[in-house]
């Protein structure tokens, strides 16, 4: 079932009253930087991604920090075909993503497990990673992945 809609009103360091529509169970820190409200120091654990999605169009998201990039990429609704088939379990390559190398240079080194399910993707470039495996960090602020052209589950092969 649809969750229950709430409204909150934020009154504001200006004396303005912000009012927005949010879902049931949401916290009101997610709420506010849903809503764009402009609260100094809210949002500060927030980042902007970029896909670049097989189209060539880049599309931006912001997220929370601590968050994978396949949850990111699912939370927007980026319509990407065959991504993240397994939901994260670490079974199918397919949210293999391509990292500009400074970045990638920044990232926690990937499992074995991570590595070994990364051979069987699609394109595997040496910047390539397992989206379901890698999570956002401040100093990742917009940061900018693509999407490969295609997917290969490793379930299939
Ligand atoms: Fe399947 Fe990441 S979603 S390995």
């Amino acid at each position: 079932a649809e969750k229950a809609k709430v409204t909150v009103h934020y009154s504001m360091a200006d004396g303005q009253t912000v009012t927005v529509q949010s879902k049931e169970g949401e916290n009101l820190l997610d709420i506010a930087i849903e809503n764009d409200l402009d609260i100094d120091g809210f949002g500060i654990n927030k980042v902007t991604v970029k896909f670049v999605m097989r189209d060539g169009s880049t599309v931006s998201v912001r997220s929370k920090v601590g968050e994978n990039l396949l949850d990111i990429a699912i939370e927007n609704d980026l319509d990407i075909d065959g991504f993240g088939a397994c939901e994260g379990t670490l079974a199918c390559s397919t949210c293999h993503l391509i990292f500009e190398q400074p970045i990638y240079d920044q990232l926690e080194e990937p499992t074995d497990e991570e590595l070994d399910m990364l051979d069987l993707a699609f394109e595997l470039t040496d910047t390539s990673r397992l989206g379901c495996q890698v999570c956002v960090t401040k100093a990742l602020d917009g940061l900018t992945v693509k999407v490969p052209e295609g997917v290969a589950d490793a379930r299939d092969v």
